[in-house]
């Protein structure tokens, strides 16, 4: 038997305790058991998939455990797709009232999650799942459910932003249920 195979048990590196229930939520439910590890990994500059090879490369050789580690970002059409990879940073400075104040002219409010899993043993090459959900900017912050960005987007075929879904709702249909569905289904093939 494989590496893989034999070890059911995976390692999620993540400094976000959200990220980290949201995806035990997910995982557990499709059969994979997952450890929680704020190890840090460099950031490297690029797009979602780059920075999730690299880093479950990364931290997959330095901890010698199979690990996934999960890139994700808001991209909004009118902003040409901004804030996208710089996500984490808008987040810190601007927060969610600056992307309001950059949206308040804007009709078009089309935006999208984007969710990049990485995956990786200490002794293979990583491999990357994208996860994607389309939605709608608010007018308003509003929801006290999720974190960061949860309270401006409104998924899809709701009128609740994430913020007002609570996580197992959230869980159904999100950026990070795809991309991490889409790792568990591959996962459970390579047995
Ligand atoms: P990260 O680099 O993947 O941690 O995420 C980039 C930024 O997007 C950070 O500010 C996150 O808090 C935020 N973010 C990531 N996923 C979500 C989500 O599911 N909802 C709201 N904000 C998110």
């Amino acid at each position: 038997m494989s590496e893989k195979i034999n070890s059911k048990i995976i390692t999620f590196i993540t400094g976000n305790p959200h990220k980290v229930k949201e995806a035990q939520g997910i995982l557990n439910n499709l059969g994979i058991s997952l450890e929680h590890a704020d190890l840090g990994y460099p950031e490297i500059q690029g797009d979602l998939e780059d920075v999730a090879l690299y880093g479950a490369q990364y931290a997959s050789r330095r901890l010698g455990k199979p690990v996934i580690v999960e890139d994700a970002g808001l991209f909004i059409k009118a902003l040409k797709w901004f804030p996208g990879t710089y996500s984490s940073y808008v987040q810190e400075t601007l927060g969610n009232k600056g992307i309001l104040k950059l949206m308040s002219d804007v009709e078009d409010r089309y935006a999208e999650f984007r969710s990049v899993v990485g995956y990786c043993t200490p002794k293979t090459e990583p491999e990357v799942f994208l996860g994607t959900v389309k939605g709608r900017i608010r007018y308003k912050e509003k929801g006290r459910y999720g974190f960061a960005y949860d309270p401006l987007f409104i998924p899809e075929g709701y009128d609740e932003s994430f913020g007002e879904l609570q996580r197992v709702e959230k869980n159904r249909f999100s950026h990070r249920r795809k991309s991490l569905e889409k790792f568990a289904l591959w996962y459970k093939d390579q047995g």
